[in-house]
């Protein structure tokens, strides 16, 4: 986003490393991400000075924000632009790690999957990557919806100025809505209608989704079929990984271990 030469990215990196990354429990991280962000966002506006005083030395994604123009000709906010960098920054890279630690936890267990991947029907690598974020989906609930009038919700009475964020993570185990819930069978995908966004929203819905709603699982899949490539995963362990709490999101264990080949071994 910043180019690899920008001294901001490292600056950033910097504050990530020593104030954010360094304790992932829960809410800290978000806590820590909070305080820190007065000097990312003072960082981020003095790279996009930077980019305004000379446009051609970078091409990256703030440059390219800085060179934006809406109909009338004017340019993006600053204040805009920094949202824009600083939302991706946050939201974009870990999801997508998590999601792809889970999907290789699932392949390791799961060999006649790993098998029916390295065969290559794209729609069962998308169905498998379906299977893995409707078990895991990352984050546990959607962004919070503040009510602007009463809802009625299964016979309760929700008031206005209430927040509710729908648990996907609930829903996706729900057996009324998906057949032996717990089990991972991406078959389940395949053949049919796509399930109702009430029941499987991995990545929310309506005007708030997620941005990457589209690239995430395409990287997921790209990861998958890289690495059935490489050679067998096997499980080191017949338990499941436990679910740890990687600041917002929900990701496997780092004491978890998956093999590949029988000679590589990698933490998830
Ligand atoms: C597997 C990976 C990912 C998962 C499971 C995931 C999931 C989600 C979920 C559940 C939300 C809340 C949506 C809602 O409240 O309706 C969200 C929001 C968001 N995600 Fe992702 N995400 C992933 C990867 C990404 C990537 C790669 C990007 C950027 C390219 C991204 C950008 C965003 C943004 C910008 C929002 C906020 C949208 C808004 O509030 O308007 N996400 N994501």
């Amino acid at each position: 986003m910043l180019g690899e030469s920008a001294a901001a990215r490292a600056q950033i990196l910097a504050i990530f490393e020593d104030r954010i990354w360094r304790d992932l429990r829960a809410w800290k991280a978000w806590t820590a991400l909070s305080r820190a962000r007065p000097a990312i966002l003072a960082l981020l506006q003095a790279a996009l000075d930077a980019r305004r005083a000379d446009p051609d030395a970078h091409d990256d994604l703030l440059a390219r924000l800085a060179g934006l123009r809406d109909a009338d000709g004017a340019a993006l906010d600053d204040a805009v632009i920094l949202d824009q960098v600083m939302m991706l920054t946050i939201t974009a890279g870990d999801a997508v790690a998590v999601a792809a630690a889970w999907a290789l936890d699932r392949l390791a267990r799961h060999g006649e999957v790993q098998a029916q991947l390295r065969a290559g029907a794209p729609d069962y690598a998308e169905a498998v990557c379906r299977e893995v974020l409707r078990l895991h989906p990352v984050l546990p609930t959607i962004s919070g919806r503040r009510l602007t009038a009463p809802v009625d919700i299964l016979g309760h009475r929700v008031a206005a100025g209430v927040t509710l964020a729908p648990c996907e993570y609930l829903v996706h185990r729900r057996a009324d809505l998906f057949e032996a819930p717990l089990e991972f069978r991406p078959e389940r995908f395949l053949g049919r209608r796509p399930y109702a966004p009430s029941a499987y929203f991995p990545f929310g819905g309506r005007e708030r989704a997620c941005l990457g709603g589209v690239l995430a699982p395409m990287t997921v899949r790209a990861v998958m079929q890289g690495a059935v490539a490489l050679g067998r995963l096997e499980a080191t362990a017949d338990r499941e990984p436990a679910v740890v709490r990687h600041g917002t999101l929900l990701a496997p264990s780092e004491s978890h271990a998956i093999r590949l080949n029988r000679c590589v071994t990698a933490h998830v």
